[in-house]
C-alpha cells in the first residue's frame, strides 16, 4: 500500500510546489507593470517653446491619447511620469523620439507601445519635447 501512496505523495508535493512557484513568478511580473521608475538626474536644458507647442498639436492629432493621459496611467505611462523620469535634454528627446517611432516595451513594464513608422523624426522630437516639458509647465 505505502509503495503506491508514497510516489503519489511525491507527485502531489511536486505539483503544489510548482504551482506556488508559478504564482510568485506571476506576482513578480505583475509588479513590473506598476509605474515604479528611477528618476534620471539632470538639469533641464532651455525649452524650445515653439517645438513644444508643435509637439502638443501633433500629439492631439495622432493616436497617442488612446493610450496615454497627461496625469494618470492608462495603457501607457502618464505623460507627467515620463516627464518626471527624464530631464528635458536633447539626448532624452532623441531617445524618446526613437521609441515613439519604433514602439516597444520594457521601460515601464510589460505593455507594448505600438510603432509609429509614419511619424517623421522631426515631428517625433517635437512630441517628445512637449512630453518632457510637462512637469515644469505645471509649476
Ligand atoms: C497602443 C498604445 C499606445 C499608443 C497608441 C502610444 N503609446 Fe506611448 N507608450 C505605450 C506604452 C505601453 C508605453 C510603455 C512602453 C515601455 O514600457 O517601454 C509607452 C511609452 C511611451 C513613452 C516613454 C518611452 C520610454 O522608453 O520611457 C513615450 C515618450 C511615449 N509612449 C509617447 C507616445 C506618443 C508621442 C504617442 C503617439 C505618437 C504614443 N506614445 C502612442 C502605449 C502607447
Amino acid at each position: 500500500m505505502t509503495k503506491v501512496l508514497f510516489p503519489l505523495f511525491l507527485i502531489f508535493i511536486a505539483c503544489t510546489s510548482s504551482e506556488k512557484k508559478g504564482t510568485i513568478e506571476s506576482e513578480l511580473n505583475s509588479t513590473k507593470t506598476d509605474d515604479y521608475f528611477r528618476v534620471i538626474e539632470g538639469d533641464d536644458e532651455e525649452f524650445d517653446q515653439s517645438l513644444i507647442n508643435r509637439g502638443e498639436v501633433l500629439i492631439a492629432y495622432s493616436d497617442c491619447l488612446d493610450c496615454h493621459k497627461v496625469e494618470n496611467r492608462a495603457k501607457g505611462p502618464a505623460f507627467l511620469d515620463i516627464a518626471k523620469r527624464y530631464p528635458y535634454q536633447q539626448v532624452y528627446i532623441d531617445l524618446l523620439s526613437q521609441k515613439i517611432i519604433t514602439g516597444g516595451n520594457g521601460s515601464w513594464g510589460n505593455p507594448v507601445m505600438s510603432a509609429h513608422p509614419k511619424v517623421l523624426m522631426e515631428d517625433s522630437k517635437a512630441m517628445a519635447a512637449y512630453i518632457l516639458s510637462l512637469e515644469n509647465q505645471e509649476d
